[in-house]
């Protein structure tokens, strides 16, 4: 475990999930955004959950740089996934992904990211959707670790010293979004507060839906505070226990080990694995994953 990180004793308590968490390089990369807290290494856990749930439509209602859905749609885990975002600088990324493809691609290839270039962009005020998208997309990619919140600060060294450039390949995010542009049918985007949504979209959608939920963690419980990560980071995670629970929702949802989590998993009866895994800089991480039925041991 990491010197720094603090976890809840109770935490120790759940066993570790007999699925290793996966390698980065081991899973196909489908996301543009590179995301604080990324969900890339538990594929291997959401190909096993879908492949059992059997629902058609995956439901990801804190969507960030939406792997998840992304994998579930191309692997053919299930036909369609619904998005939910709040932030509207993440959500105009995903709209114009996936109905404004084309307009995505011409943009990237058109660029070379110089530090007046972001500086300039960072500050400009956009007229569309397509324009404030692709900002996000250059601040993701030339912010130190992909944080969009305020005072993050961009990269200033990198691979190959390309400095601010570093993390900026157009033609790879042009072949994601080609892939995603093909699938954009099966997957359909909403911004908003998805504690107002989700629970009259389980109610609409049934037994047809398998919900990933990856909220911003409570900063409680050894992962990095959601503040300085993401704009929009306050939870009332009691609630979301309850949608899940209410409704009778197939849910996997990640979590760190904070004392408050582990209550709410005994108080609604929930399974809980540990997956320990290592982050893109190689520093072990552990995390919670919880879900409805015993899934994983
Ligand atoms: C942990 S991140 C998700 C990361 C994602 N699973 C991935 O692999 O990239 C949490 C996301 O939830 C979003 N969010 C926070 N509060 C929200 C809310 N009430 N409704 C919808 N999205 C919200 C944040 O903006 C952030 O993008």
């Amino acid at each position: 475990m990491h010197p720094t990180m603090v976890y809840s004793s109770a935490f120790e308590q759940f066993p570790i999930s007999r699925i290793p968490g996966a390698n980065v390089s081991s899973v196909p990369q489908r996301s543009l955004l590179r995301y604080p807290g990324g969900k890339t290494w538990l594929i291997p856990h959401i190909r096993e959950w879908l492949s059992r749930a059997q629902s058609r439509t995956l439901v990801e209602p804190f969507a960030g740089g939406g792997i998840v859905s992304l994998t579930a749609v191309m692997e053919e885990l299930v036909n369609e996934a619904v998005m939910i975002e709040i932030d509207p600088d993440v959500s105009a990324l995903w709209k114009t992904a996936l109905l404004d493809t084309q307009s995505l691609i011409e943009k990237i290839r058109l660029f070379t990211p110089t530090r007046i270039g972001v500086e300039e962009l960072e500050g400009a005020k956009f007229q569309s959707d397509a324009e404030r998208a692709f900002r996000t997309l250059v601040l993701n990619r030339t912010k130190r670790a992909g944080i969009l919140a305020k005072g993050a600060s961009f990269l200033d060294s990198g691979e190959d010293a390309r400095g601010i450039g570093s993390r900026w390949y157009p033609e790879t995010l042009v072949k994601r979004l080609q892939e995603i542009g093909k699938h954009a049918e099966n997957i359909s985007f909403q911004e908003g507060d998805s504690m107002q949504i989700l629970e009259p979209l389980l109610q609409r959608l049934g037994q047809k839906a398998a919900v990933f939920v990856d909220p911003p963690y409570t900063g409680k419980g050894g992962k990095g505070a959601g503040s300085r990560l993401y704009t929009h980071f306050k939870i009332d995670h009691a609630r979301l226990f309850e949608i899940l629970d209410r409704n009778d929702a197939n849910f996997l949802m990640t979590y760190d080990g904070a004392q408050e989590i582990v209550d709410l998993i005994h108080q609604h009866g929930f399974h809980a694995v540990r997956v320990e895994m290592k982050n893109a800089h190689y520093r072990p991480l552990s995390e919670l994953i919880i879900t409805r039925e015993n899934l994983f041991t």
